[in-house]
């Protein structure tokens, strides 16, 4: 039987604060493939998350298929938006949600996972989160540092993990993050520079999956997915109607989930996607391959058919 098998690999998920996001559902779909699982959580979301756990509210998504529940083997405190702790402004590191935490950038997750499992800990590294605090603003009204910061968390972040993780990483090791089609076609209310970050993100993918290749062996791909409704995508504003629209007019008429995205992750980063790099991976129902949208006005005329 062709299964994925990740027994023996350590991943280590950046961007996971609660359970209703993509980067918690590829964690689970990485531990039901018998991978051990690190997670990077932001330091404001990190203690909700903590106590979320603690307090067993999440224990139903927890549950893995075979009866075990899902432990994360290390939570690290990780703001992407910092290569070294020294890139920090004092009124971070001084705020009392980053205070405690010890050294939350990039830099320091690297020096955290080596201290806890030796010098090459390591398989797979996934990017799942974003931040663009203008997101809400059209791109022609974002303002440099709005949009700086978009590219920064959001895309630059990817090139950082990738120079800083890469060392870490055993024989056959994946990268692997998560991007939006509005890198390449509109999508009006995704802004703040939003849509420029994913276009960064694909293009960088390509790029590192080269560098990478060559210098450590690696591979780097990104899934598009379709839209969801997590915690950030909601923050957006209208993230159930461009699921509505999406599941209208996607060639499968049906909406993405959150599952869908993490099972595709677990085949990305295992051995039987050895020849996939550099690669934009769509799980969207093929919504990207449509030119046109469905018009219900069309539809009425009976001259267009739904299929
Ligand atoms: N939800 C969607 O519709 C959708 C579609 C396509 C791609 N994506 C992408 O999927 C990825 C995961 O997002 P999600 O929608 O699952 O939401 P999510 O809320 O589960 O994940 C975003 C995470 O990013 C974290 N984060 C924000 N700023 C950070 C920083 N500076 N340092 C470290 N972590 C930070 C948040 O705490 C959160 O855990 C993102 O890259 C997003 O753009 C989402």
């Amino acid at each position: 039987m062709l299964a994925i098998d990740l027994a023996g690999k350590r991943a280590f998920v950046a961007g996971v604060a609660d359970d209703g996001g993509f980067g918690f559902a590829i964690a689970k779909a990485l531990a039901e493939a018998g991978a051990s699982v690190c997670v990077g959580t932001w330091p404001p979301a990190m203690n909700i998350f903590l106590n979320l756990l603690e307090r067993g509210k999440m224990d139903e998504s927890l549950a893995l298929s075979d009866g075990r529940k899902l432990s994360f083997e290390r939570i690290y405190p990780l703001d992407a938006a910092f290569d070294v702790l020294e890139d920090a402004p004092a009124e971070i590191r001084e705020n009392k949600r980053y205070k405690e935490r010890g050294d939350f950038s990039i830099a320091g997750v690297v020096k955290a996972l080596q201290a806890d499992f030796g010098e090459r800990p390591v398989d797979i590294v996934v990017h799942s989160l974003a931040n663009g605090p203008e997101v809400k603003k059209p791109l022609i009204e974002t303002s440099r540092s709005g949009y700086l910061a978009a590219v920064s968390v959001s895309a630059y972040s990817m090139v950082s993990l990738v120079r800083q993780f890469g060392p870490l990483m055993r024989p056959g090791g994946s990268f692997l993050s998560l991007t939006f089609m509005a890198s390449e076609r509109v999508v009006p209310g995704y802004g703040g520079g939003m849509s420029s970050a994913k276009a960064a993100l694909e293009s960088d993918t390509r790029t590192l999956a080269y560098e990478a290749g060559r210098r450590y062996g690696v591979r780097v791909n990104t899934i598009s997915a379709g839209p969801w409704a997590s915690r950030a995508a909601s923050a957006i504003g209208f993230i159930h109607m461009m699921i509505r629209y999406s599941r209208a007019n996607a060639a499968m008429p049906r909406e993405v989930q959150a599952p869908e995205v993490g099972n595709t992750a677990a085949f990305l980063s295992s051995p039987l996607a050895a020849a996939i790099t550099g690669t934009t991976v769509y799980v969207d129902n093929g919504y990207h391959a449509m030119g046109m949208a469905v018009d219900p006005t069309a539809l009425e005329t009976g001259l267009v058919r739904e299929t």
